[in-house]
C-alpha cells in the first residue's frame, strides 16, 4: 500500500468515525452509558414477546422478488401460520436499488412498488419488515445506510415498515481499517459499531413509528450487553445458521449462559428457522423448534411456504411449542445438565410451570430422564408431552423417555 492510499484511507476512517460521532480513544463506557438526551430507550412494548414471522433469506436469498413476498404473505394466512403468531413478513438483503440525487434510496426492479407491497402485506393482517446495513454496502453488495440513516428511517416509516434487520456487513471492513489506524485503542471497533447501531436506533425512534429493531452483527462484542442501550428489540448472538443439523445444533446448544440477558422487549436471536428447507429430518426440525422455544428466540420461518408439507407445518404451528416460546414470563431457558450426547434444558414458564427439553444429540435412540425435583417439583407434578400432544398424568420421581437420534422430548411440567 503506498503513502497516497494510506492518506486516503486515513481521511476515510476519520470521516467514518466523525459520521458515527466517535472520537478514537473514546472509552467503551462513553458509548454504553449514553448522555441524558440519549437515555436508554424503553422499547419493552415493541416486542413484549419474541417476534414471530417469516424472512426471505434462508430460502430465496438474493433471488427474492415482490411476487415471492406476496406469496409468502398469502401462505402465512392460508396455512394458519399467521393465526399461530407468525405476523412479520421480512424482506432480507437484495431489495435495494440506487439512491437518487437527493439521497433517497429506491428499491430495485424486483420490487417495483414498496408502498403497494407494504399495503398488500398489511391488508392480510400481517406486518412488513425490511433489511439494511450500517455500512455503505450490505452483505450482498447492495446499498447500505451509512451516512443516510435518518433519510432511510423516514423512508421505512413512509412505507409502513414495522421491522428493520440491520446487518453489520461492510462496516466490518471500516472497523478493521479503524483498528489498523488506532492499534492502541482496544475499543475502537466496538465503539464504532455501537455508535453505528445507536444512530439507526435513534433515527427509527425519531420517526415516531413502532419499528422492531433487530441487530445482526453475528454476536461480536456481546451485543446482549449493549443491545438494549441502542434501542434494539433483538440481536443476533451467532454467525449464520444453515439447513444442517450440525450447524443448527451447534448454534442452538451454544446459547447456554445467555438467559440473563433476555426479557420482555429484548431477545437473544440465535438466527432464523430452517424448518421446511428440506435438509434435516423431522426429529431434527423438532429439536430446532424446541430449542428455539426454550431459548425464547424470535421465530422467523425461512422456508418456501408455497411448498410446505404437512409435517413441517405441524412443527412450525405446534401451539404448545409456540406458547413456550411466547410465554409471558419472558424468561429464557438454559441448560440443566449435559451428559455426553444427552442434553437437558429447562425454561421457567408462567403459572409456576417449567418446560423441559430432553435432547439426544447422539446417533441412536437413547433413554433420557429428568428428575422432577431438579425443576422444582420434589413432590411430583403433572406432565404433558408437547410433540406427542399427550398428557402423561401426575408423575413423581423422574420422567424417562426414549428419544430418537438427534431428537427431543419436550415436556411441560406443572403443579396442576
Ligand atoms: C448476513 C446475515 C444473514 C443474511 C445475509 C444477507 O450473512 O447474517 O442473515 O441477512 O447477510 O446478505
Amino acid at each position: 500500500m503506498n503513502r497516497h492510499t494510506d492518506m486516503k484511507q486515513s481521511a476515510l476512517i476519520v470521516g467514518l468515525l466523525a459520521a458515527l460521532a466517535i472520537v478514537p480513544g473514546t472509552p467503551v463506557g462513553a458509548v454504553e452509558s449514553a448522555p441524558a438526551s440519549q437515555a436508554v430507550p424503553d422499547v419493552s412494548r415493541i416486542a413484549p414477546t419474541p417476534p414471530m414471522g417469516w424472512n426471505s433469506w434462508n430460502h430465496f436469498a438474493g433471488r427474492v422478488t415482490d411476487a415471492d413476498i406476496r406469496s409468502a404473505a398469502d401462505f402465512l394466512v392460508s396455512t394458519g401460520m399467521r393465526d399461530a403468531g407468525y405476523v412479520y413478513v421480512n424482506i432480507d438483503d437484495t431489495w435495494q436499488g440506487k439512491r437518487d440525487a437527493s439521497g433517497v434510496l429506491h428499491s430495485n426492479e424486483r420490487f417495483p412498488d414498496m408502498q403497494a407491497l407494504s399495503a398488500y402485506i398489511h391488508s392480510k393482517g400481517l406486518k412488513f419488515g425490511i433489511y439494511s446495513s450500517p455500512g455503505a454496502r450490505t452483505c450482498a453488495g447492495y446499498e447500505g445506510s451509512l451516512g443516510h440513516e435518518a433519510e432511510d428511517a423516514r423512508l421505512y416509516a413512509a412505507w409502513g415498515v414495522d421491522f428493520l434487520k440491520y446487518d453489520l456487513c461492510s462496516l466490518r471492513e471500516d472497523m478493521k481499517k479503524a483498528k489498523a489506524e488506532h492499534p492502541d485503542d482496544p475499543d475502537v471497533t466496538k465503539n464504532m459499531m455501537i455508535a453505528a447501531y445507536h444512530k439507526m436506533g435513534d433515527a427509527l425512534r425519531a420517526t415516531g413509528h413502532t419499528i422492531v429493531y433487530s441487530l445482526c452483527q453475528y454476536g461480536v462484542d456481546d451485543p446482549w450487553k449493549w443491545g438494549p442501550s441502542v434501542g434494539a428489540s433483538m440481536w443476533r448472538t451467532t454467525g449464520d445458521i444453515s439447513d444442517s443439523y450440525a450447524r443448527m445444533s451447534k448454534i442452538g446448544f451454544n446459547q447456554a449462559g445467555l438467559a440473563a440477558f433476555a426479557g420482555a422487549g429484548h431477545w437473544n436471536d440465535p438466527d432464523m428457522l430452517e424448518i421446511g428447507n428440506g435438509r434435516m429430518s423431522a426429529d431434527e426440525y423438532r429439536t430446532h423448534m424446541s430449542l428455539w422455544a426454550l431459548l425464547a428466540a424470535p421465530l422467523l420461518a425461512g422456508n418456501d411456504l408455497s411448498k410446505m408439507g404437512a409435517a413441517d407445518r405441524q412443527i412450525l404451528t405446534n401451539r404448545e411449542a409456540i406458547a413456550i416460546d411466547q410465554d409471558t414470563l419472558g424468561k429464557q431457558g438454559d441448560r440443566l445438565y449435559q451428559d455426553g450426547d444427552l442434553d437437558v434444558w429447562s425454561r421457567p414458564l408462567s403459572g409456576g410451570r417449567v418446560a423441559v427439553g430432553l435432547f439426544n444429540r447422539g446417533e441412536s435412540p437413547r433413554d433420557v430422564s429428568i428428575e422432577l425435583a431438579k425443576v422444582g417439583f420434589p413432590g411430583g407434578a403433572r406432565v404433558r408431552d408437547v410433540w406427542k400432544q399427550k398428557d402423561l398424568g401426575r408423575r413423581s420421581g423422574s420422567v424417562t423417555d426414549t428419544v430418537p437420534k438427534h431428537g427431543v422430548t419436550l415436556l411441560i411440567v406443572g403443579p396442576q
